[in-house]
């Protein structure tokens, strides 16, 4: 069961391929199609994934795709399950299986990822379903007397016993904790955060007796608060989102496959491209966006049959452009060069 998890774990960020993160819940997707226009009903959210798993982009770029509960168990409009288009494009189908970030007691400002209780016998399920690999977000925020220790080792134990359910049942686990970018704070503070988040990530992972090599680490980049006054050029979030990264993932991991965060479309892009350029780098540094991949497709597309080609060539060029930035061969001008 090992040797498979780590063919999965490394296949998610190999050859400059990456993951789509189209796992938004219920109330996510309804706040982006909100912002189009469309109603969040069970036959939109289909037509909608289903424009983005027939894309020409799957094949190429998309090595994986996190799907929500609802979605892994959805068929497209000819019955075909969407898990099948995805298989078929040679992507790996995933499942988001946490709960959710709910207020934890004691923590003012602070969240606790809930999830745990069953999640063997969901993983069970998922499995026959077809996920090969899955998602749990612990979500930090940065405030004035946040994160707190408490915090974050509640968030990391959880990251920990999910990730050793998820191997006991052959799914490759992401572990996403997300040191999120909504502060005033400035990229150095998001450092010492992020630093201080991951090493207590893999000192649980290392209790709960989690295999690095069947394991794929989805990390925010070291970046200022998107309140921030003082935001960091493309170089300086490379290089110390790379330093902070060597300071505390183990070489054991195949794969690092960043969120996007809110960052802009092309933001996440550059930094991604910055960071492979500069090389030297012992894991497969790639990408698991969703707003970075999809922010581009939603508009697009915007609910109408009649644009669903203008909304896979807009996703396939989004993806292709971190393609090239996993490759470490994106430039601003082949980023105009918009798909036809
Ligand atoms: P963003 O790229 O929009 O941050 O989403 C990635 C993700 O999966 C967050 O859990």
């Amino acid at each position: 069961m090992t040797a498979g998890l780590e063919e999965v774990a490394y296949k998610l960020a190999a050859g400059g391929k990456g993951i789509l993160a189209a796992d938004e819940s219920a109330s996510t997707i309804k706040k982006r199609f909100d912002a189009i226009g469309v109603e969040s009903t069970f036959d939109n959210r289909r037509d909608y994934r289903e424009m983005l798993f027939r894309s020409e982009a799957m094949s190429q770029y998309i090595s994986g795709v996190i799907l929500f509960d609802e979605t892994i168990r959805q068929n497209a409009k000819d019955g075909t399950p969407l898990v099948k288009l995805i298989e078929d494009a040679g992507s790996i189908p995933g499942i988001k299986v946490d709960l959710g970030a709910k207020p934890q007691p004691g923590c003012p400002g602070e969240t606790i990822t809930e999830g745990l209780d069953g999640l063997g016998e969901r993983f069970k399920e998922y499995y026959d379903l077809g996920a090969r690999f899955a998602k749990w977000r612990a979500v930090i925020d940065i405030g004035q007397h946040i994160p707190s220790y408490t915090s974050i080792l509640a968030n990391a134990q959880a990251l920990a016993r999910y990730a050793a359910l998820a191997q006991a049942a052959g799914i490759v686990p992401i572990v996403e904790p997300e040191v999120l970018m909504d502060g005033d704070h400035d990229i150095d503070r998001c450092y010492d955060v992020t630093e201080w988040v991951l090493k207590e990530v893999f000192q649980q992972l290392f209790y709960g007796r989690v295999k690095l090599e069947g394991t794929v680490l989805k990390p925010n980049m070291v970046i200022a608060g998107k309140k921030s006054a003082k935001q960091a050029s493309v170089e300086e979030v490379a290089a110390k989102t790379v330093r902070c990264l060597k300071n505390c993932v183990p070489t054991a991991i195949p794969s690092v496959a960043f969120l996007s965060g809110g960052q802009s479309d092309e933001e996440a892009t550059a930094h991604l491209d910055a960071m492979i350029r500069a090389g030297g780098l012992p894991w497969n540094l790639t990408f698991s966006y969703g707003r970075a991949l999809q922010a581009a497709p939603q508009k697009a597309w915007s609910g109408k049959s009649e644009n669903v080609a203008a909304g896979q060539a807009a996703f396939t060029h989004r993806a292709k452009m971190n393609h090239l930035a996993a490759l470490g061969q994106w430039t601003p001008e082949v980023e105009q060069k918009k798909a036809a």
